[in-house]
């Protein structure tokens, strides 16, 4: 009887317990290209970079907001885990790890930083780094935020140069046995920390010394050390030159005494090659960067190995050209994908970066005082990418979604005739059939072009309405039911929101048309997915 009282007693505390602390998926693993929970339901990774390996190795932005109200930022901005950065000295160097925040600070003469810390997270001042960063892992556990611990360099600093003596194993300051003893550290660390869900090995190899064969040696050396450490955690390699290429990988796999855990990480910017972007017509351009990154990257996919996007991003002013352009064309690659990312960064500002003091982040998400959204507009773009469209648990496998990166938007119906932009969840079903068709998933409505500048309908006689991918980027829908010269092709009204047929613009040629209102991506049907 008294154990039966007790035994009810402890499930009813449990209860109690669970409803007032959920804690984040636990424990990842990988299935075929997708990363999973312990239930088997796809995890999509929707993350944002926020650096701690600058030369104070604190989080930054803690002298301007308090923590949670940082974590709480986040989360409201629909971001469900942080890539949080650290440098392998806050671990490895004796006179860098016994530093507190406070002695951290105050070797850098950053008097104000230290004041605004000492303002919004006072229980920070006197902490030793390792624990200041646990600090922030546990709050943002505490906010239901998944976190990697990315190793971005091994001397705190901006990162990253080409022969900077961070790049590549070997280098000044890249001895592989202290960035071993470094991951082992960070990995035992936080085991049991549930929402701690992976570990990034280290940040863009580059330099003179990257090769191959060393890359398998310490990658290999690398992650079963965090797995024998942490077998928790997902495992997320790199690749070479910024990584920006992977492409080694088709002709020889990673072995490992584990399976499941794998994940492969890409970075891809304007600047990872600008020429494209600075001279080419925008469709040619984003032809040419996205097949380079399917050959250096994407083609992990097929070969059903997990990727990550874990840098991305844009000048969020709207002034750079070069990301301008490349903009809507790695949304569209994320959305056919489905790809699991992290934005680069969070930041609006940095305590110290390249000797100047409070440094602005032109790519942050967070205004320069961290209070609010720098851009709101480049912000909902992506948040169109955080609800996953496709993988083991979705619950539309075969709908065909089209997407418009311009606004983040997919083509619905707006009446039984007529097609508007509206969220991608909320997205019509379509079907690309052999004859050409674009028709509804269930039913036999096809769209049809009516006159240019006039919406296009959608109709049942479908027999002239052949629609063909045109461009270079492959985004243009032109129908097929005029002479050449006079294609019309989907496009947005005026309004921002109608589908109309408009004459087809910015085919080629010149660098300086805007093709992206007339960019429309399908999304491909799921595959792989049981
Ligand atoms: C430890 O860090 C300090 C400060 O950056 C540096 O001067 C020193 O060389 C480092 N020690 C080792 C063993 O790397
Ligand atoms: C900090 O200020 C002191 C005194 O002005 C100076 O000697 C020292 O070099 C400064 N340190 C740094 C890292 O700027
Ligand atoms: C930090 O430690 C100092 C003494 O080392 C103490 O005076 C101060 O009150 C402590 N601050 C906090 C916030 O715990
Ligand atoms: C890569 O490094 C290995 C081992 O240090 C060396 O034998 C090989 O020649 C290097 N390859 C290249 C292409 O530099
Ligand atoms: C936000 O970004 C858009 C382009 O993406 C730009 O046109 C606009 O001026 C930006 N707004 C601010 C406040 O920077
Ligand atoms: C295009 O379709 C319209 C109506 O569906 C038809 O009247 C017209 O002849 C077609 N044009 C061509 C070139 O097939």
């Amino acid at each position: 009887m008294k154990s039966l009282s007790l035994l009810l007693a402890s499930l009813i505390l449990s209860i109690v317990t669970l409803s007032l602390y959920t804690p984040v998926a636990a424990v990842l693993s990988t299935k075929s290209r997708w990363i999973i929970d312990e239930s088997g339901k796809r995890v999509k990774l929707a993350c944002v970079n926020w650096p701690s390996h600058l030369q104070p190795m604190v989080a930054e932005g803690l002298h301007k907001q308090p923590v949670d109200v940082i974590s709480k930022s986040i989360v409201s901005r629909g971001l469900n885990c942080v890539r949080l950065t650290y440098a392998t000295f806050m671990l490895t160097n004796e006179s860098v790890a016994s530093l507190t925040v406070k002695s951290s600070f105050e070797s850098l003469n950053l008097t104000d930083a230290l004041q605004g810390i000492g303002v919004h997270n006072p229980s920070l001042l006197n902490l030793t780094l390792i624990q200041a960063y646990h600090a922030v892992v546990s709050n943002l556990g505490e906010n239901e935020v998944m976190v990697i611990l990315d190793n971005h360099l091994t001397v705190p600093g901006w990162c990253c140069g080409y022969s900077d003596g961070n790049g590549f194993f070997g280098d000044t300051y890249f001895n592989p046995d202290v960035w071993i003893q470094g991951l082992q550290k960070m990995a035992t660390s936080f085991h049991g920390v549930s929402n701690v869900v992976g570990m990034s090995l280290r940040n863009e190899l580059r330099g003179p010394r990257q090769n191959v064969t060393n890359w398998y040696r310490y990658m290999h050396k690398g992650a079963e050390a965090i797995h024998t450490a942490n077998p928790n955690v997902l495992v997320i390699l790199s690749g070479l030159s910024f990584d920006n290429d992977l492409s080694f990988l088709s002709s020889r796999q990673v072995q490992l005494s584990f399976t499941r855990k794998l994940v492969f990480e890409v970075h891809w910017y304007s600047f990872s090659d600008s020429k494209p972007w600075s001279t080419l017509n925008t469709n040619q351009a984003c032809a040419k960067t996205s097949g380079d990154f399917m050959g250096h990257a994407g083609f992990l996919l097929a070969k059903e190995w997990p990727l990550f996007m874990s840098e991305f991003g844009v000048d969020n002013r709207g002034v750079n050209d070069n990301d301008n352009r490349y903009f809507g064309c790695i949304l569209a690659k994320l959305a056919e994908l489905d790809l699991d990312w992290a934005l680069w960064a969070l930041q609006g500002s940095y305590y110290l970066r390249e000797g100047i003091v409070d440094h602005g982040e032109t790519y942050g998400v967070l205004s320069a005082d961290w209070s609010t959204s720098q851009n709101s507009t480049v912000l909902k773009r992506i948040q169109a990418l955080q609800k996953p469209f496709q993988g083991p648990g979705s619950i539309f496998p075969l709908h065909q979604k089209i997407f418009h990166p311009a606004t983040a938007l997919c083509v619905t119906r707006k009446s039984t005739h007529l097609l508007q932009l509206g969220p991608c969840d909320q997205s019509t079903a379509w079907r690309y059939t052999e004859e050409g068709n674009i028709k509804l998933r269930i039913g036999f409505s096809c769209i049809k072009v009516e006159h240019a500048g006039e919406p296009v309908q959608l109709g049942i006689d479908c027999s002239r309405e052949k629609w063909e991918l045109v461009s270079a980027s492959k985004m243009h829908l032109a129908s097929m039911n005029m002479s050449e010269g006079n294609r019309l092709c989907l496009d947005v009204d005026r309004d921002g929101k109608t589908i109309v047929a408009n004459p087809c613009n910015c085919l080629s040629d010149n660098h300086n048309c805007d093709p992206t209102s007339q960019w429309f991506k399908s999304m491909k049907k799921d595959w792989n997915a049981d």
